[in-house]
C-alpha cells in the first residue's frame, strides 16, 4: 500500500493519522471523565497534566492531517444518495473542527484558571487568556458540550460504516484498512 490515497483507498499516511487520532481520542475522554470525578489533590493534577499534554498532541496532529487531507485528495465516495453524501461530508469537515476545539478549547480554560499548560514536562506552553474565573466555568461549559458534539458524531460516523459494511457491501470499509478487500 502506498503512503498517498489511490481512487480505491486512503494511502497509509491517511489511515494511519486517522486510527491513531481515534485511539488518542478514545484515551482521551475516557481520562477527562476520570479526572471529572475525581476530588481536587495531586492525583487529579497528574491525571489533567497527562489529559493536557495528549490533548496539545491531538492538535498537533490535527494540524498535519488537515495540511495532509488538503494536500491528498480522499478517493471519491462510491455512489450512495445524495443526503447521504452530504451528511458524510458534514460528519467528517465536523470531525476536523472539533480535533481543532477541543484541545483549543481545553487550553482556553487551563489559562483561564491560571494552570499554565505543559506538553509531557517538555515544553511550556503560552497562556491563551488571562485568568479569569467566569471565563473558565463558560469554556468548562464549551469542552464538555463539544465532547458531547463528538460523542454523536462517532456513534453517526460508526453506525454509517457499518452500514456501508454489512448492508450496503460497497467495500467502504476497507478503504480505511490497511488489509485489502477479499
Ligand atoms: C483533544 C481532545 C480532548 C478531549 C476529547 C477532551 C475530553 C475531556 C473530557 C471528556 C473531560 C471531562 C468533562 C466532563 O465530563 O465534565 C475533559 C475535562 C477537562 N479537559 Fe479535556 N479534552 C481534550 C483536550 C484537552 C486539552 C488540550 C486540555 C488542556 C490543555 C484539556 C483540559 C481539560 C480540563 C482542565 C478539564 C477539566 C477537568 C476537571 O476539572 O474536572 N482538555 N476533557
Ligand atoms: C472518534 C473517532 C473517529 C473520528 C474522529 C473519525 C474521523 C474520520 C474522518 C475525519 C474521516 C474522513 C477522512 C478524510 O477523507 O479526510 C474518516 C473516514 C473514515 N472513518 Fe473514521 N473516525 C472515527 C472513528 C472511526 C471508526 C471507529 C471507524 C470504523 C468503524 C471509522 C471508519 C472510517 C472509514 C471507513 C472512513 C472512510 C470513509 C470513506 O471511504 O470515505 N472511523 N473518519
Amino acid at each position: 500500500m502506498g503512503l498517498r490515497n489511490t481512487p480505491e483507498r486512503y494511502g497509509s499516511v491517511a489511515q494511519a493519522l486517522h486510527w491513531l487520532v481515534v485511539l488518542l481520542l478514545t484515551g482521551q475522554v475516557a481520562v477527562g471523565k476520570i479526572a471529572d470525578g475525581m476530588p481536587d489533590g495531586f492525583d487529579k493534577l497528574v491525571l489533567l497534566a497527562r489529559h493536557k499534554s495528549v490533548g496539545i498532541t491531538i492538535l498537533a496532529l490535527a494540524v498535519i492531517r488537515l495540511a495532509w487531507r488538503l494536500i491528498d485528495r480522499p478517493p471519491p465516495p462510491p455512489p450512495m444518495p445524495r443526503w447521504q453524501l452530504l451528511a458524510s461530508r458534514a460528519t467528517h469537515w465536523g470531525f476536523y473542527a472539533l480535533l481543532f476545539a477541543l484541545p483549543l478549547s481545553g487550553w482556553m480554560m487551563s489559562s483561564a484558571s491560571n494552570y499554565p499548560v505543559s506538553w509531557f514536562g517538555l515544553a511550556q506552553l503560552p497562556d491563551l487568556v488571562a485568568p479569569d474565573r467566569d471565563l473558565k466555568h463558560l469554556l468548562e461549559e464549551v469542552h464538555e458540550t463539544l465532547v458531547g458534539a463528538l460523542i454523536a458524531l462517532a456513534l453517526l460516523h460508526v453506525a454509517a460504516a457499518l452500514k456501508h459494511h454489512f448492508l450496503d457491501r460497497d467495500g467502504l470499509l476497507w478503504r480505511m484498512l490497511p488489509w485489502r478487500a477479499r
